[in-house]
């Protein structure tokens, strides 16, 4: 009897709790995911894991880019674009994706490629699958842009 009236008392406390936050904003996916300083840390890993990558290096055009353009530059950007995207502070202020990858010739395989590399880091910072989702539902709504149109 008196377990009973424990669990119906919890019961209750935990629907009024529940009510009480359904009335406030839903957490950012910026926020779940920790904020500028997880975010900032999860980009650099993925570019140092993305810029040597000897499959995408295969393709001349990226393997050049790689060459010219810095990491550190990369990872700038990719930080402010992913800040922002996810409910951040930040502003993207870097180049178009459509304009940024038009001549890199990105194939449908290589767009895959990045994904399995962008995947792995995410399990290495044990990013929760609801996060780890959203984000790359985020990155898949760039494919269109970036993979060359003749590979999609
Ligand atoms: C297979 C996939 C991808 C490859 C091989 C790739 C490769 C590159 C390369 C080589 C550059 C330097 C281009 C240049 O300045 O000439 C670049 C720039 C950039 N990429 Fe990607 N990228 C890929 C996917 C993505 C995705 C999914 C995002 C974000 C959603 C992204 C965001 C950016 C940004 C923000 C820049 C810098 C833009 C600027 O210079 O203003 N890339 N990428």
């Amino acid at each position: 009897m008196a377990l009973a009236a424990i669990i119906l008392a919890a019961g209750m406390s935990h629907t009024a709790f529940a009510q009480g936050q359904s009335e406030q904003k839903p957490a950012s996916l910026y926020d779940r995911l920790g904020g500028l300083a997880p975010i900032s840390v999860v980009v650099d890993d993925f570019i140092d894991v993305l810029v040597p990558d000897p499959i995408l290096n295969t393709n001349p055009a990226i393997d050049a880019a790689r060459k010219r353009v810095p990491a550190s530059y990369l990872k700038y950007h990719v930080t402010a674009m992913v800040c922002q995207a996810t409910g951040g502070p930040c502003r993207y202020d870097g180049r178009g994706m459509k304009e940024t990858h038009a001549r890199l010739n990105i194939t449908a395989q290589e767009w895959d490629r990045m994904v399995t590399l962008l995947k792995g880091v995410l399990d290495r910072h044990a990013v929760p699958a609801q996060e780890a989702g959203e984000l790359l539902d985020i990155v898949d709504s760039t494919r269109a842009d970036i993979v060359a149109s003749s590979e999609m």
